[in-house]
């Protein structure tokens, strides 16, 4: 009898405990409902298309299998200030871009250079990294500069800003790869005559792995800003800019940056300390 009534209990506690997560649709209870500011995307996951080739912004820790890098930190950051979460998809660049051109991810966060032409199918964050595209060569090469590169094999990456540089303003052979270490390490082995891509990629990798090797020549051949990716008319942006600004006047910004290249950021994305 005694045994009977022990089971009734606890058949009674766990209907009590399944009405109550049926009504509060989460069931971690952490009570949101209602502090929904005005804005659909609070407490949200969105996914965040990224192509983790490419040090030091995005990257697999071989050790861990985590994502690491400039821009994962930036997005957790922005996402936890502006109410958001994500979950990041990796993906090639070019299948990122395309990706987020058909509308398939909110957010695309890639060291994506700002472009009129991406700015037709894309919205895009205020500028957060400035950048610009290098000519990388063997260091005994007789390429100064990209006057030389005509009828020379230069590697680059599908899809990338420096990819169309070359075909545009250019007579070289252009191979682009899938992957931009694939055109570093076939320059390394004489396979390729230069490479032309990201100038913090470009000497991130020289300063890691081809000392002595491999150089820069000639001159930032276009300034190019990086933001945050969003598919046309999301409402995230605005809230992400506002996030961006704070992280840059509270001095978040900065730690992040010097996280990852181990120098204080220029005076712009510097705050007010
Ligand atoms: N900044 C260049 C562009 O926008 C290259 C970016 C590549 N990014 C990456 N995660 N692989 O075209």
């Amino acid at each position: 009898m005694k045994k009977k009534f022990g089971f009734l209990i606890v058949v009674l506690s766990i209907m009590l405990a399944l009405a109550a997560c049926g009504k509060g649709e989460s069931a971690d209870g952490d009570g949101e409902k209602g502090s929904n500011g005005g804005n659909d995307s609070k407490g949200k996951t969105y996914t965040v298309a990224t192509d983790s080739n490419f040090k030091p912004f995005e990257y697999l820790n071989t050790d861990t299998g985590e994502l690491e890098g400039f821009d994962i930190d930036l997005i957790k950051e922005i996402a936890d200030r502006a109410g958001f979460k994500v979950e990041f998809e990796q993906m090639d660049f070019d299948g990122l871009l395309a990706g987020m051109q058909g509308g398939r991810y909110e957010i695309g966060v890639a060291g994506m250079s700002i472009t009129d032409e991406r700015k037709e199918t894309l919205d895009f964050s205020d500028p957060y990294y400035d950048s610009g595209i290098i000519l990388m060569v063997p260091t005994d090469s007789d390429i100064k500069s990209i006057d030389d590169v005509d009828g020379k094999k230069i590697g680059s990456r599908q899809g990338s800003t420096s990819e169309s540089y070359l075909n545009k303003n250019t007579k070289a052979q252009v191979e682009a790869y899938p992957e931009i270490v694939t055109a570093y390490m076939n320059l390394a082995k004489g396979k390729l005559d230069g490479a032309l891509y990201d100038v913090p990629n470009v000497q991130y990798y020289i300063a890691q792995e081809g000392k002595g090797k491999l150089k820069t020549t000639g001159d930032i051949l276009q300034g190019e800003s990086y933001g945050i990716a969003f598919k046309k008319g999301s409402e995230l942006v605005d809230d992400t800019n506002e996030a961006l600004a704070s992280m840059i006047k509270d001095g978040t910004y900065a730690e992040i940056y010097e996280k990852y290249f181990g120098e204080k950021p220029a005076d712009k994305w510097l705050g007010e300390e």
